[in-house]
């Protein structure tokens, strides 16, 4: 699909602001994909469409999670992480965009999960970083994005389940093993088991 004709389709389904982030998050992860050997037009893609369903109604997303073969444990946990595996879902449907690595990138754009792929990542920072956002701790994320692409995506899911504990939410499990399999590859991991040594 054109780029273009994917930035139609999707003005038409969210608000501005919306819309604007996305654009910004387009913008932030082909930057990230240049510099970090992806490729740009699968990254561009993957986040004009991250937040394609942001606003479908809670009655069509619980359809889709009870009638499709996504997780049902989903239902489980706040709505905010139903529109990401809707969409992977409903772009393909829809439009018939079967690229299983740009689908991948919009599932899991909001809790991450282990073993993330290049573009998994590109989208999971782009999303958080995009110059439209500002929140404390939001600069040294930046920084990292520009050298260390898996340890800025740490930064993330670190920041995340700080503030989802701080707010007293529940964690989706893939959030949890996001952040573990990312902190194994700290330092080339030698870091996580330095700790464990050093315990014992
Ligand atoms: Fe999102
Ligand atoms: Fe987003």
């Amino acid at each position: 699909m054109k780029i273009n004709e994917a930035k139609e389709i999707v003005e038409a389904h969210l608000t501005k602001a919306r819309f604007e982030h996305s654009l910004r998050v387009a913008d932030t992860a082909v930057e990230l994909a240049k510099k970090y050997n992806v490729s740009t037009e699968q990254a561009e893609l993957a986040a004009i469409f991250h937040d394609y369903c942001k606003y479908r109604s809670l009655e069509e997303m619980k359809r889709i999670i009870m009638t499709s073969y996504l997780p049902k444990d989903l239902l489980q946990y706040h709505h905010e992480l139903w529109h990401g595996p809707v969409a992977s879902i409903l772009i393909e449907q829809e439009y018939g965009i079967y690229d299983t690595e740009i689908q991948s990138a919009i599932y899991y754009h909001t809790t991450g999960r282990a073993h993330m792929s290049d573009l998994e990542l590109v989208l999971f920072v782009a999303d958080y970083i995009e110059p439209g956002r500002s929140f404390p701790g939001l600069d040294d994320v930046r920084e990292m994005a520009k050298t260390n692409l898996s340890k800025s995506a740490w930064m993330v899911s670190r920041n995340t389940i700080q503030y989802l504990m701080q707010k007293k939410n529940r964690i989706y499990p893939d959030t949890f093993h996001a952040y573990n399999d990312l902190t194994k590859h700290l330092e080339g991991g030698t870091l996580i088991e330095q700790k464990l040594i050093g315990n014992t």
